[in-house]
């Protein structure tokens, strides 16, 4: 992937997911799939975080490339309600192309939501842009400890 050390910008959103539960394994497999294919096209890193009926998602890349990809989301009617948390130019990436994305995805994230679930329910819409960054860094770092990644 080619690295834009300037002119770099983080975005981060969250939305409610209209998927059925009984369709969701598949449907994140095929969001994922998509997602990896187009963003390492478009130099775009990031983190999709699914739990309890939401999406929280950062993306990293040129204002450009992110503005692109956002309307293409939000036009998704796989979710509804997509709010930014904000965007802010952004000094280094904090994730990369891959971290989107675990075959086992919920077994590592069943991990991070009983943490939060310990804290009381998670609401992205309270959480700040620092916040919500912080939540996905770290979830990044579970999932580096259990040495998943997706194979694309
Ligand atoms: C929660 C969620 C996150 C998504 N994240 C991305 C993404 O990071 N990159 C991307 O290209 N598409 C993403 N998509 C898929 C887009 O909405 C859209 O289906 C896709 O970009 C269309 O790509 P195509 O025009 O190449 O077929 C996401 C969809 C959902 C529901």
């Amino acid at each position: 992937m080619s690295s834009v050390p300037s002119g770099l910008f983080r975005l981060v959103y969250y939305s409610r997911s209209q998927v059925a539960p009984g369709a969701f394994e598949p449907t994140i497999d095929s969001i994922i799939r998509k997602s990896i294919a187009n963003n390492r096209t478009d130099g775009i890193s990031g983190m999709l975080f699914c739990h309890d009926g939401w999406f929280l998602q950062a993306l990293e890349g040129s204002h450009k490339a992110i503005s692109a990809t956002l309307a293409r989301i939000e036009a998704d009617h796989r979710h509804e309600a997509v709010l930014l948390l904000g965007a802010a130019q952004a000094s280094g990436r904090l994730f990369r192309e891959w971290d989107m994305c675990a075959r086992t995805l919920s077994m590592v994230d069943a991990k991070v939501a009983e943490a939060i679930a310990r804290r009381g329910a998670f609401d992205p819409g309270r959480l700040s842009l620092e916040t919500a960054t912080r939540l996905l860094t770290r979830l990044r770092a579970v999932r580096d400890d259990a040495q998943l990644r997706y194979v694309a």
